[in-house]
């Protein structure tokens, strides 16, 4: 059974459905079977990362596949160690070889590392691996409002999308509100908060309970909802195949504010503070 997911444009034009599969920890040849049977089951964008190191294997699953490649939507994301601009051309070129890829629909700056301050030179980077054809759309990840203007100010370009930490623990309000307003796609990473608690939260389950819907059914149509692209990761097809089952049902506006007040300041995973954190 393969399901059809809406889809959104970002604001350079390309489309991406508005769930993906997120990858993180899908690897070798189970990984493959993995994504093989999310693509069978209806996904068509597939999250991935040079810090992963499964970038290899979301290129097996695309050779294995029959969906034409031109239906498919592969991210990946530069490495913060990689932010110089011409080791970010030639992790850009490594990215391509690992995934035996002739472009990538979205490529990601992973992280700003603020106190290293070059992602403008990554940015620039993806801008001519753009310009060259290996990338089709070119956005970022955990960016502060602050660090966005700073690429504007400096290349003239923004973002087409920002993937930052958001799930009801930690709903991201302002910058979706910031983010709205320039017109730049939010996508959700740890839609699911990474199966934690938020799994057994009595106020979800009571919402999920009355829409004959599970917890993650309701919290992913509560991402749609908000606007921002969720990409769970399952490895398991029933999962996989239940966190899409997601278009037959809607939250009213008082379950969306019940779902809202459950954001929390400190509500981060792993308290990882785009400001300070960095990753490399
Ligand atoms: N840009 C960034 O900095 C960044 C950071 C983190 C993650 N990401 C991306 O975002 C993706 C998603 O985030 P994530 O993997 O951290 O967490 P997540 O998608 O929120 O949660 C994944 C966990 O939830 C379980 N799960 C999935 N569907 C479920 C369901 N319907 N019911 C119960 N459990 C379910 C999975 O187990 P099973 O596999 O056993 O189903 C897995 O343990 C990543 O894979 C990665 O691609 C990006």
């Amino acid at each position: 059974m393969s399901l059809a997911i809406p889809e959104v444009k970002l604001h350079d034009g390309l489309t991406l459905p508005v769930i993906g599969l997120g990858t993180y920890k899908l690897k070798g040849n189970e990984g493959v079977n993995a994504i093989n049977n999310a693509i069978d089951t209806g996904y068509r964008l597939i999250d991935t990362a040079y810090n992963y190191e499964n970038e290899g294997t979301v290129g097996k699953a695309i050779q294995r596949t029959a969906v034409p490649r031109e239906e498919l939507r592969i991210t990946s994301k530069l490495p913060g160690r990689y932010h110089s601009y011409d080791q970010a051309i030639r992790t850009i070129q490594e990215s391509l070889y690992r995934g035996n890829l002739d472009y990538y629909d979205l490529y990601l700056i992973h992280w700003p590392n603020p106190k290293q301050d070059i992602y403008v030179e990554a940015w620039q980077a993806l801008i001519d691996a753009k310009k060259w054809g290996l990338i089709r759309s070119i956005g970022v990840c955990n960016f502060l409002p602050e660090h966005m203007e700073h690429l504007e100010k400096e290349t003239g370009i923004k973002p087409s999308i920002n993937q930052i930490e958001l799930h009801p623990f930690f709903n991201q309000e302002q910058q979706r509100i910031w983010h709205e307003e320039k017109n730049i796609q939010t996508e959700s990473w740890s839609p699911l908060a990474r199966a934690s608690e938020v799994l057994q939260n009595e106020t979800i389950r009571s919402i999920a309970d009355d829409h004959n819907k599970t917890i993650s059914q309701v919290i992913l149509r509560w991402h749609y909802q908000l606007g921002a692209i969720s990409i769970p990761k399952s490895s398991s097809p029933e999962r996989q195949l239940e966190n899409i089952s997601i278009f037959d049902f809607s939250l009213s506006d008082t379950e969306m504010g019940r779902i809202a007040e459950l954001t929390r300041p400190n509500g981060r995973i792993n308290d990882q503070d785009p400001a300070t954190y960095e990753e490399f």
